[in-house]
């Protein structure tokens, strides 16, 4: 035989089309792939075009072949399942509003064995936060606790950032003021993906905290009102922020989808955003819809509103989850926390290391 392609009659793989070139691209072995690091031993660029298939046999789930360049292998037909249709380890994303109960942890817990650390990345992954209790109430501990999942990032603030009330603060996050639903930095490149504020104390009236799924936000636009939609996925808005020795921006859609239409990245803060000059009615239409997205990401629908006590952290995805904050009166008790960000490539990736 001399084929092109393939097509295998199993439940699995029926009816689709597998070129030779593309089954050549994924021999497994050691002839083919280093075994200790699963990279491949030869440049596929260079492979033969016109490739074409000699032989093929299926057995024990197992797909063999031999290639027209004289070469034989093996193929795990489960692999290729998983990989045609793009099935991850990672969870779902779950949608959520008020109604849905505080997705809560004990520190005490989560790192016993890795089934409880498995639990709770995974239960971050589905609703895009995870509040961790009982832990102490010290300095630099939320270092030592997000180190534990995955590197932090370093920015020009530092590994972390204190949150306290302090005149002329170069944010209105280190004041006392109330902090509206919204994403932290949008203005970096890239956007912090992972974000943790604990709490060392908080003694003030005041300084609760709130949770918004953005992505229930955008569902919900995306049905009741396809022209706010369309525009606050279709407008780059320029993020900046800045201080003494930087001036930081970065553009990005309110709702940035991916090729697939699917959420992205939801980056909202009012204090931050400069719109750009659009002919008028658009700007009018984009100024309507920020401000419905603003009332929404605000609303009691959406909002889980609680209390960051003391010992408490919040971890959040920062491109999903928005975060604020009420007001507080820092002469009624001290108020502080301390946060710093994750990239999502490391806890993302030790969540599929201890899934696999
Ligand atoms: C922040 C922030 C929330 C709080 O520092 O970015 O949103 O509860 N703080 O103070
Ligand atoms: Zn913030």
């Amino acid at each position: 035989m001399s084929l092109k392609s393939i097509r295998i009659n199993n439940s699995l793989l029926k009816g689709i089309d597998l070129p030779s070139l593309w089954l050549r691209e994924r021999l497994s072995g050691d002839q083919f792939i280093d075994p200790n690091n699963l990279q491949r031993l030869y440049e596929p660029s260079l492979l033969d075009e016109n490739l074409m298939i000699d032989d093929y046999s299926i057995n024990d789930n197992f797909l063999r072949i031999k290639f027209s360049d004289g070469i034989k292998g093996k193929i795990n037909i489960d692999d290729l399942y998983q990989e045609i249709n793009s099935i991850d380890v990672i969870p779902k994303k779950k949608i959520w509003n008020k109604s849905d109960t505080l997705q809560l942890f004990d520190d005490n817990k989560i790192f016993e064995n890795s089934h409880n650390l498995t639990q709770m990345l995974k239960t971050f992954y589905e609703y895009g936060y995870v509040i961790i209790e009982n832990t102490q109430a010290i300095e630099n501990e939320v270092l030592s606790f997000a180190e534990k999942i995955g590197p932090v990032r370093t920015t020009n603030w530092g590994k972390l950032f204190n949150v306290v009330s302090k005149p002329n603060p170069n944010d209105l996050a280190y004041t006392a003021l109330e902090l509206k639903s919204h994403s932290d930095n949008p203005y970096r490149k890239p956007v912090p993906g992972i974000q943790l504020l604990h709490c060392i104390a908080n003694e003030s009236i005041g300084g609760d905290s709130s949770l918004v799924d953005g992505f229930s936000v955008a569902e919900y636009l995306k049905k009741n009102n396809k022209e706010f939609y369309d525009i606050l996925t279709k407008t780059n808005v320029n993020f900046k922020f800045t201080d003494i020795d930087v001036i930081l921006e970065n553009k990005s859609k309110l709702i940035e989808l991916n090729d697939d239409g699917e959420f992205k990245q939801i980056s909202f803060s009012g204090r931050l955003d400069y719109v750009p000059l659009l002919e008028e009615d658009k700007l009018k239409t984009f100024y309507r819809a920020r401000k419905c997205m603003y009332e929404l990401c605000n609303s009691d629908q959406f909002k889980i509103k609680f209390r960051l006590s003391q010992g408490m952290i919040a971890m959040f995805d920062n491109l999903r989850t928005l975060h604020g904050r009420t007001k507080f009166d820092p002469n009624t008790g001290f108020r502080h926390l301390q946060g710093c960000y994750i990239d999502h490539d490391s806890t993302e990736g030790k969540l599929r290391r201890l899934l696999k």
